[in-house]
């Protein structure tokens, strides 16, 4: 199995912040003379790009939770074999903008498919790959409705309904985080930029054994 340790990935309920700091972890990586790969799920090769078309595309509202589960399954073991695996093998790092807890997150809390399924779901897409470290930015959907109304942002179908699903996705993270601690670090995206900043690069200078 490759090594993981370079491999990070960041997760969270849209609107939480996740490429601000996706940007400001790669630039200090880079500025300590890292090569850092950021890939973002689903997309990242051709055939990737592809099934995200295919499962952001609005009109695909009939599409089955299964078929949605496999598309995104598929898509990211296409790009752990395209790229994910050889970007560590060389000693790259590889940030992620999402990997498999989105699917757990997503698919299994939000949609409710159940969880031995998605286990084993995962580990076929992933072959047993996961992140050496991840960051949930952690936010409520009332707190994303905030930002998005001052943004004057449209609010989706889900968010419009009073549906709960962003509120199980966002307790599906906070379980993620409690099963694997030593992976999974869950971070307040209420913070301040920096403050977030400098906490991320706290635990991935430790984990890397930086000297800062
Ligand atoms: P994003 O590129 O804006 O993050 O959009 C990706 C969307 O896909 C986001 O709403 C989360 C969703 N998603 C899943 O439902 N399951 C998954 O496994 C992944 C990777 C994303």
């Amino acid at each position: 199995m490759v090594d993981n340790s370079r491999f990070i990935s960041f997760e969270g309920i849209d609107f939480s912040g996740k490429t601000t700091q996706i940007d400001l972890l790669t630039n200090q990586l880079e500025q300590m003379g890292e090569h850092v790969l950021i890939i973002r799920e689903p997309g990242g090769t051709k055939i990737s790009e592809r099934i995200r078309d295919i499962l952001l595309d609005i009109n695909h509202d009939e599409m089955t939770d299964l078929c949605e589960i496999f598309l995104y399954s598929a898509a990211r073991n296409q790009l752990i074999n395209d790229k994910i695996i050889n970007e560590l093998e060389t000693g790259n790092f590889v940030i992620a903008d999402r990997f498999v807890d989105s699917t757990t997150a997503y698919q299994g809390f939000g949609r409710r498919i159940p969880m031995d399924l998605i286990r084993d779901i995962n580990r076929a897409a992933t072959g047993g790959l996961l992140p050496g470290l991840t960051f949930i930015l952690d936010i409520n959907p009332d707190q994303v409705l905030d930002r998005k109304k001052q943004r004057n942002l449209e609010i989706d179908r889900l968010e419009s309904t009073g549906d709960d699903f962003y509120e199980r996705i966002h307790k599906g993270y906070h379980k993620i985080a409690e099963l694997d601690p030593i992976r999974v670090k869950l971070i307040d995206a209420t913070e301040s930029i920096n403050q977030i900043k400098t906490k991320i690069w706290e635990f991935v200078s430790q984990k890397m054994n930086f000297k800062y």
